[in-house]
């Protein structure tokens, strides 16, 4: 896949979530990590339950082995996530609400500040949309957790600016799930950056995680399209960050990958095309059980490290770019 996009006619780093783990110590695993992609995206290392343990406390050790591998392999660097209301450390949980907005920006800066010129891209905020269509419009209002309890949405603001002072060259992305298709996650996602760019965040772009995990469900490239151009209206670029697919079946979801990077390919501001994850044998869902998946189902590669359907679909839509 790597050699396709580096070559294609339109150019596009090609990326996957990757843990320390099993680049550490699964042969395969490694070798397809460094000959499919020229992109990594840090799946857990960098969150800050697992790079900030304590108050004082920072472990960069899996995030500079990830980064590390990353750059002996000229890979680009995804960070994922500075600013997240999940997966944060209990110590984190418990702050007081007069302390949030301090904790939260020295978060951002020691996190950014450490891998500056190293990590080119931020998830600054993962996640800010409530799951739930709970907003006074009837679509998501923002997700309550500890940072939006204590400054409402003035913490995206902030942690956008801390992270471009952090490093001013890390291009800086809201990451969100479920906005691919038109209806009111897209018109709240749209709404937030537009008031984003509004009030003068340096927000650069929009990841659209682009996660396929039930039955029957599916992602219309079309739509997905008019929103990356909807998006380059107001300055911002895209980029497709974490997809996997479930599939009923090896050839759904290779039409479904291929789908989704053929939409990132035809618009000039989609940035980039990230799997989560590389092989069924590491997925996020099937290993935590969190969703009824037989095995085999969501990513491009198989427990066995088989290519599915998937793979051959992704470099046909790459040779034809
Ligand atoms: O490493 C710890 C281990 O020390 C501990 O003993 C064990 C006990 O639960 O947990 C281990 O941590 C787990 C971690 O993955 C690393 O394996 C967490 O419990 C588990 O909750 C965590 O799951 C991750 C999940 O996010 C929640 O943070 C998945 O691997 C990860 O793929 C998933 O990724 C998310 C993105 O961040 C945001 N978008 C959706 C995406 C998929 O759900």
């Amino acid at each position: 896949l790597r050699g396709l996009a580096e070559d294609a006619g339109r150019p596009l780093p090609i990326g996957a979530a990757m843990a320390a783990e099993p680049l550490a110590g699964d042969d395969g695993y490694r070798a397809l990590a460094a000959t499919q992609f020229s992109m990594l995206t840090t799946e857990n290392a960098l969150k800050p339950q697992f790079v900030h343990p304590g108050p004082d406390t920072y472990d960069f050790t899996e995030g500079d082995l990830l980064v590390d591998f990353a750059a002996a392999n000229r890979m680009r660097v995804h960070g994922h996530t500075l600013v997240f209301g999940e997966a944060n450390p209990r110590w984190m949980q418990q702050v007081a609400v007069a302390d949030r907005e301090r904790v939260m920006t020295d978060h951002v800066r020691t996190v950014a500040g450490h891998y500056r010129g190293r990590v080119a891209e931020w998830d600054v905020v993962n996640e800010p949309l409530s799951p739930d269509d709970d907003g006074p419009d009837g679509g998501p209002g923002l997700r309550e957790h500890l940072w939006q309890e204590a400054m409402g949405e003035s913490y995206i603001d902030k942690a956008f600016t801390a992270a471009r002072a952090a490093d001013p060259e890390a291009k800086l992305y809201l990451n969100e799930f479920g906005a691919e298709a038109d209806g009111p996650r897209w018109d709240a996602l749209y709404a937030l950056v537009a008031r984003l760019k509004e009030r003068g965040v340096p927000v650069d772009g929009v990841g659209f995680q682009s996660h396929i995990h039930e039955a029957g469900d599916h992602i219309d490239p079309a739509q997905l399209r008019s929103h990356i151009a909807d998006l380059a209206e107001l300055g911002l670029s895209a980029r497709i960050s974490e997809i996997d697919v479930y599939g009923e079946s090896p050839d759904v979801q290779a039409t479904q990958f291929a789908g989704v990077l053929g939409a990132c390919l035809s618009e000039p501001t989609c940035t980039s095309f990230s799997t989560w994850g590389i092989t069924d044998r590491y997925g996020s869902t099937a290993e935590h059980d969190s969703y009824p998946l037989e095995p085999g189902d969501e990513l491009p590669w198989d427990q066995l490290l088989r290519e599915k359907p998937a793979v051959a679909a992704l470099r046909d839509t790459l040779r034809a770019a």
